[in-house]
């Protein structure tokens, strides 16, 4: 076996920089794995506009068969996003036999149950590392790097683009919509950015994050979702002021039986490391049983970053096809400790909130004598402006409190004539 044939279906942004890779470092990767790995074709719907990588006009096509049925092809490499037409392409591609490497992270997140399973039957792999974190090689660690360890606990700042958001509000006092046109303009924004702002994005991720640490697929319903759009300038900074940075963290953790699943703005210390990740730039925070807490940390997006990923998983293809050997892409064993995933309703967290209520005598009163009926403890409490009889923003840091409760007490605080709009609740967490 001297060559490999690649099929590469989807020359965009990340296609070309993986034959780039492909071409740059050819000497690099035969030394390393003994074998030429070659980019028979190349499909995408646009085979005209210039890439910044030039190859053969020859090997371009529109028409996924030429890849798909072409029995000299080994390994089909899906870079081309979405559900449809994808998920049909790496059907018909297990079916005959090749290999797949994806960053289609919506995909598995959907239909990766019905994808493995197809896969497995027809004894082939899909590879996905670029599907999370783009070039940080997270996947492949919790696959084989930490093979021994049991997990407790994966926090994630899993989507760039409202990393940047966070970011450039945090550090340049920018507006929420000011700082998601820049993020748009910098093209790192899903074609929807509503995905990455909504915190679905994220979701889809530690959907993957959460197969490979706990051995379970669970279903993007399965996940509390919670995206950053109603985060205002004034929220991040009175948490700085409170040093508390807010994250969009994707969370699973084990608490005794059940595992606890969610995507939403979360405050954290401004000492804590996550704290530090700042613009595009994803961190993956990992506690184990053996090798303690690790943290994976890198820019989450980019051309070369994710083509980096996908030139890892065409060379462990690469080196298991020359040594006829199969290695499970996934390696996965359930974790039988966990009996369940945790509802919403009964996590328990510490809160922020902040109330716009109009600026008179026996406000706090009733806020608090609400909270007081539903068992919440209030641990700070500041009034951010003095404007009598005029809506003032009023903070409020709570102890440990359940979700129930406190969404139950928030409901009848919203419908007090005091209270003019309803109130932001930003769940606390001690990583
Ligand atoms: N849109 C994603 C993000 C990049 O903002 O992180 C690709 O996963």
């Amino acid at each position: 076996m001297r060559k490999i044939n690649v099929g590469l279906i989807g020359f965009g942004n990340v296609g070309s920089g993986v034959v780039r890779i492909l071409q740059e470092k050819k000497g690099l990767l035969k030394a390393k794995i003994g074998i030429e790995v070659n980019i028979k074709k190349i499909c995408d719907k646009d085979i005209i506009s210039k890439r910044n990588v030039s190859v053969d006009k020859d090997i371009l096509t529109k028409n996924a068969k030429d890849i798909l049925g072409d029995p000299q092809i080994d390994i089909v490499i899906e870079l081309i996003g979405g559900i449809h037409p994808a998920k049909e392409y790496i059907i018909e591609a297990l079916n005959r036999g090749k290999s797949i490497i994806t960053a289609n992270k919506a995909l598995l997140a959907q239909e990766g149950k019905e994808l493995f399973a197809i896969a497995k039957d027809r004894g082939k792999n899909i590879y996905f590392e670029a599907s999370v974190g783009a070039g940080i090689p997270i996947i492949k660690s919790l696959r084989e790097g930490l093979v021994a360890n049991r997990f407790n606990g994966v926090y994630g700042i899993i989507n760039g683009t409202s990393n940047f958001i966070l970011s450039q509000m945090s550090d340049n006092n920018c507006t929420f919509a000011d700082a998601l046109r820049q993020a748009r303009l910098k093209g790192f924004a899903e074609k929807d950015p509503t995905l990455d702002i909504g915190g679905i994005d994220s979701a889809h991720k530690l959907i993957l994050l959460v197969y490979l640490c706990f051995g379970k697929l669970i279903e993007v319903d399965d996940i509390f979702i919670e995206g950053i759009p109603r985060i205002a300038l004034s929220d991040v900074n009175y948490a700085k002021e409170l040093g508390l940075e807010i994250k969009l963290l994707a969370i699973a953790k084990k608490q005794k039986d059940e595992l606890d699943v969610r995507v939403h703005p979360t405050l954290i210390p401004k000492n804590h490391l996550l704290a530090s990740v700042g613009g595009i730039f994803n961190a993956i925070y990992i506690s184990t049983d053996l090798a303690g807490n690790l943290l994976f940390y890198g820019p989450g997006a980019g051309q070369l970053s994710a083509a980096s990923a996908v030139v890892s998983d065409l060379v462990d293809l690469v080196r298991d096809m020359k040594a006829g050997l199969f290695r499970s892409s996934l390696n996965v064993v359930p974790d039988k400790s966990i009996s369940k995933l945790k509802k919403i309703d009964e996590i328990e967290s510490r809160y922020y909130i902040r109330f716009m209520a109009v600026d008179k005598p026996g406000v706090l009163a009733k806020i608090s004598g609400i909270l007081a009926k539903f068992g919440i403890s209030i641990a700070s409490v500041t009034q951010k402006e003095r404007r009598r009889a005029q809506v003032v923003p009023i903070v409020m840091i709570l102890h440990e409190s359940k979700e129930k409760s406190l969404r139950q007490a928030l409901s009848l605080i919203n419908r007090l004539d005091i209270i003019k709009e309803n109130a932001v609740a930003i769940r606390m967490e001690e990583v």
